[in-house]
């Protein structure tokens, strides 16, 4: 009969077997079959197994730990084998090569956003047209986004903006006009800048209306600038943007232009017969503007009997909405890869 010690030897030598055996398996059926010669019912583990029951249970508790420790051995190398054995025989290649140099998947390239590529287009626009792009805050004070626009504090025209109000006292800015008087107080005219940007208002989200938008604001200030300007200019600006082919100017209020205007373009869609988009008007109002206030340049320390300007602030969103023929502002900022691909 074997001692303890004998036994214990065996089950390393049953280990170094099996793990040479397993891992030289060439194929499933080979592999199975070693794995059986040592570790299955009637393998090598299993019979020396049977043959210590005359052990003290001291010895038998040695030995026992040692062969369940070979055989949870032995099964992860079975299972490793396996994985691997699986692998070559799915992909015809040794399993564990993998081949950096095989390029990875190739990720779809569409366009720019809507409102990128349009906002791009009219940025080189402008800018051929001698225009610089300027930038302001979107969290702004209420002189420059109200005051030194011409709209005192209390005076109704204010309301006309849904406000944003910050407990701090500042204002999501409701309109990029905000970034007229900042502008003139840091660059003397003569000046033509455009002013890009998102603006905020207190609104019932509906397919019109989000309560965060884009607007483009554009200033032009020289010591002869004349309303003839400001239209040739906005004029070509419809042309280029939508193809409008015909145009009107409607006088409107805003506070810190007088005149102030509305430039309406022909319904592009119904081509002025009247429709839906266009409420049976056969016009679509497009960008507001006009002839900057005297007031706006006294905020701004310019002179105003020396210098004459206009402005405007088109509703950018509103662009990009009619030049791609989408009827709900609400797609615009979805992020729906349906929606964004079809242009
Ligand atoms: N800021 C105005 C708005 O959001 C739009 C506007 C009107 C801008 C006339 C201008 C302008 O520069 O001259 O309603």
């Amino acid at each position: 009969m074997n001692s303890e010690a004998e036994i214990l030897k065996k089950i390393d030598v049953i280990l170094e077997e099996a793990l040479k055996g397993l891992k030289n398996s060439r194929n499933l059926t080979e592999l199975e079959n070693n794995f059986k010669v040592f570790s299955g019912k009637k393998g090598e583990l299993s019979l020396i197994l049977h043959s210590i029951h005359s052990f003290s249970p001291e010895e038998k508790k040695n030995i026992g730990s040692k062969s369940n420790f070979a055989k949870k051995t032995i099964e992860d190398a079975y299972l490793l084998r396996k994985g691997e054995l699986i692998a070559v025989e799915k992909s015809g290649k040794a399993a564990r090569f993998i081949d950096l140099t095989i390029p990875g998947p190739s990720i779809e390239k569409i366009h720019a956003h809507p409102i990128t590529a349009v906002l791009e287009d009219t940025v080189s626009f402008f800018s051929s047209m001698g225009f610089e792009i300027v930038e302001g805050p979107e969290i702004e004070t209420t002189y420059y986004n109200f005051d030194a626009l011409n709209i005192p504090a209390n005076h109704p025209a204010r309301d006309v903006w849904d406000t944003f109000y910050l407990l701090n006292g500042l204002v999501a800015r409701t309109h990029t006009s905000s970034v007229q008087v900042r502008t003139m107080e840091r660059k003397k005219p003569p000046l033509r800048v455009i002013a890009p940007g998102r603006c905020y208002r207190y609104e019932a989200v509906d397919a019109t209306h989000l309560f965060m938008f884009n607007q483009i604001e554009g200033l032009y200030i020289d010591e002869n600038v004349r309303l003839s300007d400001l239209k040739g200019i906005l004029e070509a600006t419809v042309r280029h943007l939508l193809g409008a082919k015909k145009t009107r100017f409607r006088p409107a209020f805003y506070p810190f232009v007088e005149p102030g205007l509305d430039l309406d373009i022909e319904c592009v869609f119904c081509g002025g017969k009247g429709c839906g988009i266009c409420k049976n008007t056969g016009w679509i109002e497009v960008i507001p503007c006009g002839m900057v206030h005297p007031n706006v340049f006294k905020y701004a320390k310019i002179d105003p009997d020396k210098y004459r300007g206009f402005a405007f602030g088109m509703g950018f969103d509103r662009i990009v909405m009619l030049k791609y023929n989408i009827n709900d502002l609400r797609y615009l900022y979805q992020c729906n890869l349906d929606m964004l691909t079809q242009f």
